[in-house]
């Protein structure tokens, strides 16, 4: 998502901290700052727009400081634009602040601060920081700094740099990545390693509820109840192609391993306290939702097939008819469009031609559009009446893998949130629903510690022609998805069958040892697809069963069976969905597949 860097030393800091933001471009971002500290105090030049704008506008007014902090952001409250970039500052341009995360209560800071008379600039969540730590400061930075994010709830690592005390930085961390890079006369700030690579290779690396204050000469580490702590400093030895992918071999790799954490963001500041959704920014009423006829999703991909799910999700908790369709289709089938008819576009990108043109025509027709998209100020956000976006941070392997489990995410919550206004569902049901959802996350982070039979079903699947994955209800809906990201990055044929429907012709092409992925999560059709599973053990395939744990009914009759932890069924894609990403990868990787950029695919198409 959004990247920090911040230095302070005895060189200039403009270029290291240009460097720095260079150095985090590939995580993507809409627009860039810094600010330093000069002889003329506290000065900014911050831009919308890519770094190469930023250097330009400092080219042309160029800062002299030796301590300094920069940011690269990646929209999450708030459009893409000068004024929401940051850094940030109070009204007396006295103290600047740079963040990445979410402030979940920046809505009621905001009030309370406004009461007091601290004017707003922008639309961020982020500018409730720097007049907390102004309205807090009283000659002790640091403890001005504490006091603030006392009060803040959310995400948040955090780079302070004050006119008021311009020899040091402050740096706070709480659930979003922050380090300490320690250098000879000089420290350093960065939200990702690479930032800070070029300079020193030895870092702090800072636990939720610790800070850290930077001066030229050294860096104290305390926790935010203001005790000193003690860390060891870790050396990195990776070099910079691995320190951007975190140190996992691939983007795709990484991106599959970012899902507990996209999850969450995707999550917070959406379900409250009282475990009811709220989804701030949603024009869409209750009375409205209640009014609502049918519901028709458009998308391409991926995205289609999260919107699949997404159908499945909304029908059961709404009772709301929904159809879904690929855009490409839609946009040319003269859609029957009837009154209080939303038409939900799904896209990660945002920019898909496809969807846009169907989203258009839908609106044509006169339907109320959605949009459910992972980026802020894209052109589907723009044209849609509401957004609700997911917050996976950017996505730059061409197979998408969080950006669908974030858009299964967004659909559990939109679905839930209509079940709300309806009252489709018992108040019981819902807790009992909203609190499996927030489950999810650790569920995610555990599942992935324990994959290892996955790699050994690949190495037996990677030199086969073809294969089927199988499955019922939602266990339907993300075999298209699992086939499909086999197909794109491992080059293998395979094909998703309804389990039913085999029967009906494809089962012609199962031969012995024909391997056949039969997912199993959905528990009420389990017996179902257990026969469906011995039809095709009884022509011959090797059958690697996916089933909840708990289910070990089906090792009677498939092959392998690999578990997923118990959930809801209706949640269950978003744990599945995990082993069937490594499957593709794996599979990719041994027949020596470049998995980031597959052949012959885009990331995003822009074009019919
Ligand atoms: C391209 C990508 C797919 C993606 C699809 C839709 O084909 O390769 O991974 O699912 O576009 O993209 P969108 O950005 O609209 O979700």
């Amino acid at each position: 998502m959004c990247g920090i860097v911040g230095y302070i030393g005895n060189r200039n800091s403009q270029n290291i901290l240009l460097e720095g933001l260079k150095k985090l471009e590939y995580r993507g971002y809409d627009s860039a700052g810094v600010a330093i500290h000069t002889e003329a105090g506290l000065e900014l030049r911050k831009t919308k727009g890519r770094i190469s704008e930023l250097e330009t506008r400092l080219e042309a007014q160029p800062l002299t400081g030796f301590a300094g902090i920069g940011h690269t952001r990646w929209a999450t409250h708030g459009k893409p634009s000068d004024a929401n970039s940051h850094p940030h500052t109070d009204n007396d341009m006295k103290i600047s602040v740079v963040h990445n995360g979410i402030i979940e209560n920046h809505l009621q800071l905001k009030e309370e601060l406004e009461q007091l008379g601290y004017r707003f600039l922008s639309e961020t969540d982020t500018e409730v920081i720097s007049h907390l730590i102004a309205h807090h400061y009283e000659g002790d930075l640091t403890e001005a700094v504490r006091k603030a994010v006392s009060q803040v709830r959310g995400a948040y690592a955090i780079a302070v740099l004050s006119e008021h005390e311009p020899d040091k930085l402050v740096a706070v961390r709480w659930a979003s990545p922050l380090i300490i890079g320690v250098g000879q006369g000089e420290n350093f700030i960065g939200s990702d390693i690479p930032a800070i690579l070029e300079y020193t290779r030895d870092v702090y690396i800072l636990n939720d509820g610790e800070m850290a204050v930077l001066t030229r000469d050294g860096v104290e580490l305390m926790t935010l109840e203001g005790n000193f702590i003690a860390k060891q400093l870790f050396h990195i030895d990776w070099d910079l192609m691995m320190a951007e992918k975190n140190g996992f071999d691939t983007f795709m790799l990484k991106e599959i391993h970012d899902q507990p954490r996209a999850y969450q963001d995707t999550m917070r500041g959406r379900i409250n306290e009282g475990k009811e959704i709220v989804l701030p920014g949603m024009t869409l009423s209750a009375e409205q939702i209640r009014g609502l006829k049918q519901i028709h999703m458009v998308a391409c991909g991926t995205a289609y097939h999260a919107a699949l799910v997404g159908k499945t999700v909304i029908e059961r908790l709404t009772r709301i008819p929904v159809e879904v369709d690929l855009a490409s289709e839609y946009r040319y089938r003269m859609p029957v469009i009837r009154e209080n008819t939303l038409v939900i576009a799904v896209s990660q990108s945002g920019e898909t031609a496809d969807t846009l043109a169907a989203m258009r025509e839908a609106r044509q027709c006169g339907a109320r559009v959605m949009a459910i998209t992972n980026v802020i100020g894209s052109s589907v956000a723009r044209e849609a009446d509401d957004v609700l976006f997911t917050l996976a941070g950017p996505e730059i392997a061409v197979a998408s893998t969080k950006a669908y489990s974030s858009q299964l995410i967004a659909f559990y919550l939109l679905g839930l949130f209509m079940a709300q206004s309806m009252e489709t569902l018992d108040q019981a049901s819902l807790i009992e629903l909203i609190a499996m959802l927030e489950r999810l996350p650790s569920q995610v982070e555990e599942m992935l510690e324990g994959l290892e039979p996955v790699r050994q079903i690949a190495e037996q699947i990677s030199n086969q022609n073809h294969l089927f994955f199988i499955g019922r209800g939602l266990d339907y809906s993300l075999a298209m998805e699992a086939s499909l990201k086999l197909k794109e990055i491992s080059y293998i044929h395979s094909e998703a069958y309804a389990a039913g429907e085999l029967k009906h012709g494809s089962l012609a092409l199962i031969e012995e040892g024909t391997p056949v992925i039969a997912l199993a999560t959905q528990e009420l059709l389990l017996e179902k697809t257990a026969s469906n599973i011995k039809e095709v053990k009884a022509r011959g395939a090797y059958v690697i069963a996916l089933a909840l744990e708990g289910q070990t009914e089906l090792e009677k009759t498939a092959d392998q069976v690999i578990y997923v932890p118990r959930t809801y069924s209706l949640l269950a894609p978003a744990l599945a969905v995990v082993p069937l990403q490594l499957l593709a990868y794996y599979t990719a990787s041994i027949r020596g597949n470049d998995v980031d950029k597959p052949r012959n695919l885009a990331k995003s198409v822009t074009v019919e």
